[in-house]
């Protein structure tokens, strides 16, 4: 059966008051990809009723970033998620969610200012606050998130444990294509040339491992490796860092269980992954 579409938040509200057991929660912005499909599975399998949201949302982008390129595509969606049997898909205008009036942010201290936070100082206070939006017009049981975003995830967390949001939040591994490179609705953007280069993130990132695996843990000397293979590529690092996973604080030397995130710019694309070190 298809899922029912719904427009409007006061359609969402009328439905949901009816909704029994398990609700599980998937927040996107759409043009979805395997990535997006990993996380519809989990809820599907954890939870009774699976309710996903496209919103392209204008306050997590700056001036000067893909807002308007950014790519959509609702039909191949309604399609994809009707063969994963969602039930409900939440796809509300710009003018409901942020009517001309809208004057409330919600924004999270410190961990928003780090990592992407410094190219994108503002990113962080547009998902929290849409995030939140969309909580308070789902209120699901269980909100499903990628690990690919580690620090939105770690945000999120901070942000529910902070204002007392009864929904629990469950990461999800990063999904990859066969050579490695981390899906990303962004990855339309690169050249077959581009494409190619862009495996230098997760390449950077393997050999992080297997420098630590061979008792290497200096974070310097893992990152300046790292930063060798992505200028050979190409790549124009924005950031490179080891990370305690719950306070996103930088480490200077490696652990097991440590994050290592990174932020690349390849032919003109920003691009992010992460890795957990074991
Ligand atoms: P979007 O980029 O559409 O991503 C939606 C969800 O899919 C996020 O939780 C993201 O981490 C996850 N995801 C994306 N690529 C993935 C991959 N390769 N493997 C696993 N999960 C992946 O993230 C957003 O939208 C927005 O910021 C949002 C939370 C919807 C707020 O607007």
């Amino acid at each position: 059966m298809k899922p029912k579409l719904i427009n409007s938040i006061e359609e969402m509200f009328a439905i949901r008051k009816h909704l029994t057991g398990v609700i599980g929660f998937v927040p996107t912005m759409g043009f979805l990809h395997e990535g997006h499909l990993s996380l519809v599975r989990e809820a599907k399998k954890q939870t009774d009723i699976v309710i996903v949201s496209i919103f392209v949302n204008p306050t997590q982008f700056s001036a000067n970033e893909d807002l308007s390129e950014y790519p959509r595509n609702i039909e191949r969606d309604i399609e994809l998620l009707t063969d994963l049997e969602v039930d409900h898909i939440f796809f509300p205008t710009d003018e409901q969610m942020y009517p001309e009036d809208y004057k409330t942010w919600v924004d999270v201290d410190k961990i928003t200012q780090v990592l992407c936070g410094r190219s994108r100082p503002t990113h962080f206070r547009g998902v929290t606050t849409i995030v939140t939006k969309l909580m308070n017009i789902i209120d699901p049981d269980i909100m499903f998130m990628g690990e690919k975003d580690f620090q939105q995830l770690v945000v999120l967390r901070q942000m529910a444990k902070d204002l007392n949001f009864r929904t629990k939040i469950v990461g999800c591994s990063i999904v990859r294509e066969k050579d490695g490179l981390a899906l990303s609705s962004r990855n339309k953007y690169l050249s077959p040339d581009g494409r190619k280069k862009a495996l230098c993130l997760n390449k950077s990132l393997l050999l992080a491992q297997k420098l630590f695996s061979g008792n290497v843990v200096s974070s310097n000397k893992i990152i300046s490796h790292m930063t060798d293979l992505i200028e050979d590529n190409e790549g124009i690092i924005d950031y490179i860092e080891v990370l305690e996973p719950k306070t996103l604080e930088h480490i200077p030397e490696l652990i097991s269980g440590c994050r290592i995130a990174l932020a690349v710019v390849v032919e003109n694309t920003r691009l992010i992954d992460n890795i957990k070190i074991v």
